[in-house]
């Protein structure tokens, strides 16, 4: 037990705080305090009111109710490729003491050079490691010296929604106004899939300004599995353009894409190159969340402002991380033709995690959207509504309610996508819950038990 005890309490006067120290033994006041604590160490205005990220609390409700199943978070509950968690053992134990030191701020030359050899084919050019690569801690980071490096106070940001929550807080953070358009389903029929989920062409050209100074694509889409076609992709690109705006597309499903469905980079449309910074991420690469390495490339031009904001905030990223990056691409590239290559084996073993999931969740009430890529399935859940009673949970969004008493009840944990909506539109996501399927083939048989288990209960 700790022996003393700080009381934090506001005095009469203003932006005044008292801290009173007591004794926890004797139960005593030891001393108090009069300091001046202003609003001067308030949260700055432009973070908004600070509210905790949707992963900070889920983690925690995990973490609290300790559900049978959590397919919450993004990441896989077994292991990465053999070869790739091997190169870190090496590294670890190798004799390069050098590995163990900070290495190049924009990226470790192993890695680079690799990512290059990886890119330059899918892309079409010569991608130049040393000035067009930046390698960054995780893709978040990726995002984040993309933004602060180009969004100015007042700029406009066209997201997409459903999004992945950090752009909004990033956009703000650089002093920009994000303008959101959401991604609406077309029908809401059974056997829907992530295609059918579209952007209104005209609503979206309507939301370019003067002050636009970016468009955030995401394809693979989180959380809905959209894939966006070639048309999709030229009417943002033709935009992009006329308007003379970048596009910050954030790829890192890239290599999880079901068939027929082909991932295609907005970058390699004509006239885009020039403008368009593309995110990746080792996380998802690799199936090693846990390393945030991440990656963006673009012109020089413009990787020049993310440099700015990269070496000013991280510098540079774990060496040890980088190498085994570096060194499980060589063996990807090696075998880049074979469909043994972790880039395509991947998608085969999610599929049918991705097919088991879809038949649970539509055997057991909910309507689920069947993804085209990623590795999350947005389902409905309002035909469970009247089993459910959701007036013990006192969030503001039924979504947040459903998938707290679901998770309490049934042991099986989703995320709520409004989340991934802005406040005006968060009612668009209130009646989905998204699971993730990378997850062994026992826990989404167990997540199927469970399911069934709680509806037998409620008939
Ligand atoms: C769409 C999207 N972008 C970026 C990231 C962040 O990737 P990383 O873990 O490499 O930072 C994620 C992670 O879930 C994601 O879903």
């Amino acid at each position: 037990m700790f022996r003393w005890r700080q009381i934090i309490t506001r005095s009469a006067k203003r932006h005044t705080y008292l801290v009173t120290v007591v004794n926890n033994n004797l139960n005593k006041n030891i001393s108090t305090t009069s300091i001046a604590m202003s609003d001067k160490f308030r949260l700055p205005a432009r973070y908004g009111a600070g509210e905790k990220s949707v992963w900070v609390e889920y983690i925690q409700l995990a973490a609290d109710y300790k559900p049978a199943v959590n397919l919450g978070q993004g990441f896989p509950d077994y292991h990465a490729p053999k070869h790739v968690t091997n190169a870190l053992a090496d590294i670890a134990n190798g004799d390069n003491p050098l590995l163990m030191q900070y290495t190049r701020g924009f990226g470790h030359p192993r890695l680079v050079q690799n990512l290059s050899k990886v890119y330059s084919p899918l892309i079409g050019r010569e991608l130049d490691p040393f000035n067009e690569i930046l390698v960054t801690a995780g893709a978040y980071e990726a995002l984040y010296s993309a933004i602060l490096g180009h969004v100015d106070i007042g700029d406009e940001v066209i997201v997409i929604e459903p999004f992945f929550d950090c752009y909004d807080f990033m956009i703000k953070c650089a002093g920009g106004i994000p303008k959101f358009i959401p991604l609406k389903p077309k029908t809401n029929k059974e056997n829907m899939t992530s295609a059918d989920w579209v952007l209104d062409e005209k609503e979206l050209a309507s939301l370019f300004t003067k002050r636009t100074k970016m468009l955030i694509l995401n394809t693979p889409h989180n959380p809905l599995g959209k894939v966006f076609t070639r048309e999709e992709l030229e009417v943002i690109a033709d935009l992009c353009k006329k308007h003379d705006i970048l596009c910050l597309s954030d790829e890192v499903y890239e290599w999880m894409v079901y068939e027929p469905n082909k991932h295609i980079r907005i970058a390699t449309l004509p006239g885009m190159w020039e403008r368009t910074i593309t995110v990746g991420s080792a996380g998802k690469t690799f199936s090693v969340t846990g390393w945030k390495i991440g990656w963006a490339y673009c012109p020089p031009n413009l990787m020049r402002n993310l440099q700015v904001v990269h070496q000013n905030c991280v510098y540079t990223c774990p060496t040890p991380t980088q190498e085994a990056v570096a060194r499980s691409l060589e063996v990807e590239l090696s075998r880049i033709n074979s469909p043994e290559c972790y880039f395509y084996s991947l998608t085969r073993e999610l599929l049918p995690k991705r097919d088991y999931l879809v038949k649970t969740l539509k055997e057991n009430g909910f309507n689920p959207t069947i993804p085209d890529g990623g590795y999350f399935v947005v389902a409905d859940w309002t035909k469970l509504g009247d089993k459910i009673d959701l007036s013990s949970e006192s969030d503001k969004y039924k979504d947040y309610r459903f998938t707290k008493k679901f998770a309490k009840e049934a042991g099986v944990l989703a995320i709520p996508p409004s989340a991934f909506y802005s406040e005006e539109h968060k009612n668009l996501g209130e009646n989905f819950a998204r699971f993730c399927f990378i997850k062994k083939d026992e826990n989404l048989a167990l997540t199927e038990k469970l399911l069934k288990e709680w509806n037998s209960k409620k008939k």
